[in-house]
């Protein structure tokens, strides 16, 4: 951003605007709620490898928190995070305080439609409403002509593009793919939170998301098969509690009887506790491209 600068971490809604008053464009913003993990720093390199100006956002957002306590209980350490957005080489981070984001009077929600209201948006009430009223936020606040999320939250992704484009903003949502862990679970910031059986346990999500994937691609195309497989590979780990499977429309999200199209294969799951969700994409490449 300035020449030779380093990271530079500010709070408040008026330093962040001067900071980003001289920028080297385009600007790339990776929005984050710390903790950061190799996950994010997948976003921030190819952020650095795009952008004249690389802007990381570092906030636990209360809004997107349906339960009190899986906020409170989100991890968090802001020293480790700056020194991660240092090595990446972000220019600039946002680390503001609950009352620069949403300002005393603050009385606005973004709430987007059909594609909000399924698989998460029906686990957790209220979640999409938080994330894109954040996101809408610090597109506007940054100004960022692209930003980076990962595709593990697909439907996330899917809910942000449809806010930019309903209101007009001009940043492109640019959708990366999900870090895995050599046993194949997905990089998250809960994972923090499993205990060293849950741990081994956690790696039955991809377990089963592949075993579905391998069945549609020997030719299986009913959705209810595809759902079994996937739930019972999921039950067959005994510190698994699943909360759904899925096999959606890959455009819409609706729930198929048969894959005939594009399709996102998705789960959601307990280890005690902590909540975990993944996803894979049937017929999109690696369903990082968006689809209008
Ligand atoms: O994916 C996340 O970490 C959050 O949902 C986001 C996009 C930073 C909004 O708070």
């Amino acid at each position: 951003m300035t020449e030779g600068g380093g990271t530079r971490v500010v709070r408040t809604r008026a330093e962040l605007r001067e900071a980003l008053a001289s920028a080297r464009r385009p600007v790339g913003l990776v929005p984050t709620m710390g903790w950061l993990h190799d996950g994010h720093r997948a976003l921030m390199r190819r952020a650095r490898s795009e952008n004249g100006t690389t802007v990381a956002t570092i906030f636990v957002n209360p809004r997107q928190f349906n339960l009190a306590t899986d906020f409170t209980r989100y991890p968090r350490n802001e020293a480790r995070d700056v020194a991660v957005c240092e090595a990446e080489g972000i220019d600039l981070v946002w680390a503001p305080p609950v009352e620069e984001v949403y300002p005393p009077g603050f009385d606005t929600t973004v709430s987007v439609g059909a594609i909000a209201r399924p698989l998460e948006g029906a686990a957790r009430p209220g979640h999409f409403d938080g994330v894109a009223t954040v996101v809408s936020i610090l597109f506007s606040l940054v100004g960022a002509d692209r930003a980076y999320f990962g595709q593990k939250d697909a439907q996330q992704v899917m809910v942000i593009r449809q806010m930019a484009r309903d209101l007009a903003i001009g940043t492109q949502v640019i959708a990366c793919p999900t870090v895995r862990e050599p046993d194949g679970l997905a990089l998250s910031s809960r994972n923090v939170h499993l205990g060293p059986d849950q741990r081994v346990a956690a790696a039955a999500l991809h377990r089963a998301l592949m075993a579905a994937r391998s069945a549609w691609e020997d030719g299986e195309r009913s959705a209810d098969r595809l759902r079994d497989i996937m739930w019972e590979t999921l039950t067959a780990e005994p510190l698994a509690a699943p909360e759904y499977v899925s096999v959606a429309d890959g455009v819409t999200l609706r729930e198929l009887d048969r894959v005939e199209g594009p399709a996102l294969l998705s789960l959601a799951v307990r280890f005690g506790e902590t909540r975990l969700i993944d996803n894979e994409p049937l017929g999109t490449g690696d369903g990082t491209t968006p689809r209008a």
